[in-house]
């Protein structure tokens, strides 16, 4: 005679690092229907499965803040390359990208083609996106931002200009409808060429739905470099016209003669907190990745090309060499190379520890998922920040890390019953060890998995066990509730 077990899932004897910058305690966690139904000694229940987590740490799954996972999670459902780091949710559609509202038949302008959507799996909507998301889950949960580089290319037949009042109206209109399919808000990427010559105002204008739906402002401003305390600025001024939050996407000063400004910065972005609400991520390296670039200041440090459609067998080569070779200057030989993406080593790492150590910084990885040499970031952020910054530097203490990759940024979001190990809660979590976890993923091996993680746990079903996916798909579409997310620092 067998009676009902009290869970489905039952983790025993490890370390509960919440999610909240609580110091760690031992604790079992009682997992049912998908929620977190008991965190305590557990030792009398029983359970349909067991997972042993003696000398584990036991953490909420980890929220990516920053990705270009959109189209990834039909192309590659197991999402691999973020469960086998712990990450149970990715914020996607972020730089301005987003995958929907697309046209099917239109040619994509750069850096628009990094997402890699083919023709046929284009949604002329946000709901149809949603929805085939809903019919195809992937292993991770995502929160997606709509693109306002997507939304020009969707409404104004040519991109070199500033959008007319007309054209305004039709992006607010794509906007409503993302926002009320579930988009939790507008990401704009003004440094890149689709929208560089969008102005302040066609950005206020067109985020005018923002407020009432409750959407944050999420912004690859236009400037990292010389002019980041413009951009910044700049960003802050749309976020007060709209009166919502606004996230600084993977904060860095890039360029030498910038090194050392994340002071200045950081105490911009301190100051500005205290009138209205602001987040920043950041990802754990001094290089950064995207589209092949031929302007000097991108050519300006060691650039490691990462795909090139024209030249794919120089993948994984340094420009410098690949120009040599080919007699020509480097931005000529970029220039032969795209479309394509390229990584940059631009920033200063007394910087990157700066931004990352600054309370209030996310973690986010802004890796591309496409390619065969992508920067190793993809595969490596969260065991880079929880190994190599926590355990190895001593950056901040683990529960800190954690918490930048699960409670803040889940109020940050808004994304509701997540970023906790608390009862009630939706059951995403990760066991590690604390004492081995690593990022291995390098520049030259950028897609090896990352060491120390036992087991990721999606909606109360294991995605990632002994170093590989599992096959079990239960990621959701979230939404955001802007009641969940507290006023910031500004409270
Ligand atoms: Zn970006
Ligand atoms: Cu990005």
């Amino acid at each position: 005679m067998s009676t009902t077990p009290t869970f489905d899932l039952l983790i025993r004897g490890g370390t509960v690092i919440d999610g909240t910058k609580a110091p760690r305690f031992d604790a079992d966690v009682g997992v049912k229907d998908g929620r977190i139904a008991a965190v305590g000694d557990l030792a009398g229940a029983s359970a349909t499965r067991t997972i042993a987590a003696a000398g584990l740490i036991v953490a909420p799954g980890f929220i990516d803040a920053h990705t270009h996972d959109d189209q990834a999670l039909f192309a590659q459902p197991d999402m691999a390359f973020k469960v086998s780091q712990g990450v149970t949710t990715v914020v996607a559609g972020n730089c301005g990208i987003s995958a929907a509202p697309l046209k099917k038949g239109m040619k994509l302008p750069m850096p628009l083609d990094l997402l890699d959507v083919p023709d046929a799996e284009r949604h002329s909507t946000f709901a149809g996106w949603v929805a085939a998301l809903r019919a195809r889950p992937a292993a991770t949960n995502v929160a997606a931002l709509v693109g306002h580089s997507t939304l020009r290319a969707a409404t104004m037949e040519s991109l070199d200009r500033e959008a007319t009042g007309e054209e305004i109206a039709a992006m607010q209109a794509l906007l409503v409808e993302a926002l009320e399919a579930g988009a939790i808000g507008l990401s704009t990427g003004t440094f890149y060429p689709p929208a560089v010559k969008a102005s302040t105002e066609e950005i206020v204008e067109v985020g005018r739905p923002l407020a009432v739906h409750g959407g944050l402002y999420v912004t690859h401003m236009r400037d990292e470099s010389s002019k980041v305390m413009e951009a910044l600025d700049e960003t802050f001024r749309i976020g007060r016209a709209l009166g919502i939050p606004v996230v600084v996407s993977h904060h860095k000063v890039q360029n030498k003669p910038n090194f050392g400004r994340s002071t200045e910065t950081l105490a911009f972005i301190r100051e500005t907190m205290k009138g209205q609400q602001v987040c920043l991520d950041c990802y754990p390296y001094t290089a950064g990745s995207t589209m092949i670039r031929t302007d000097r200041g991108m050519l300006d440090g060691r650039v490691l090309i990462a795909s090139s459609t024209p030249h794919p067998e120089c993948a994984g080569r340094d420009l410098g060499d690949i120009a040599a070779e080919w007699g020509v200057a480097e931005s000529e030989a970029a220039r032969r190379m795209q479309p394509g993406t390229a990584i940059y080593f631009l920033m200063d790492e007394p910087d990157v520890q700066r931004i990352l150590a600054f309370d209030e910084t996310m973690i986010g990885s802004d890796g591309i998922p496409t390619g065969e040499k992508p920067h190793p970031r993809l595969w490596g952020t969260f065991p880079r920040v929880l190994g190599h910054y926590s355990r190895e530097v001593g950056l901040f203490p683990l529960e800190t890390a954690v918490w930048k990759m699960t409670g803040l940024t889940a109020r940050n979001f808004g994304l509701a019953d997540r970023g906790t190990v608390t009862v009630g809660q939706h059951a995403d979590l990760v066991l590690f060890d604390a004492a081995t976890i690593r990022d291995a993923a390098t520049y030259e091996a950028p897609t090896t998995p990352a060491e120390g993680i036992h087991a990721v746990i999606v909606n109360g079903g294991v995605a990632w066990e002994g170093g590989r996916s599992t096959g079990v798909r239960r990621g959701q579409v979230l939404k955001r509730t802007p009641s969940a997310a507290p006023r910031g620092a500004a409270a």
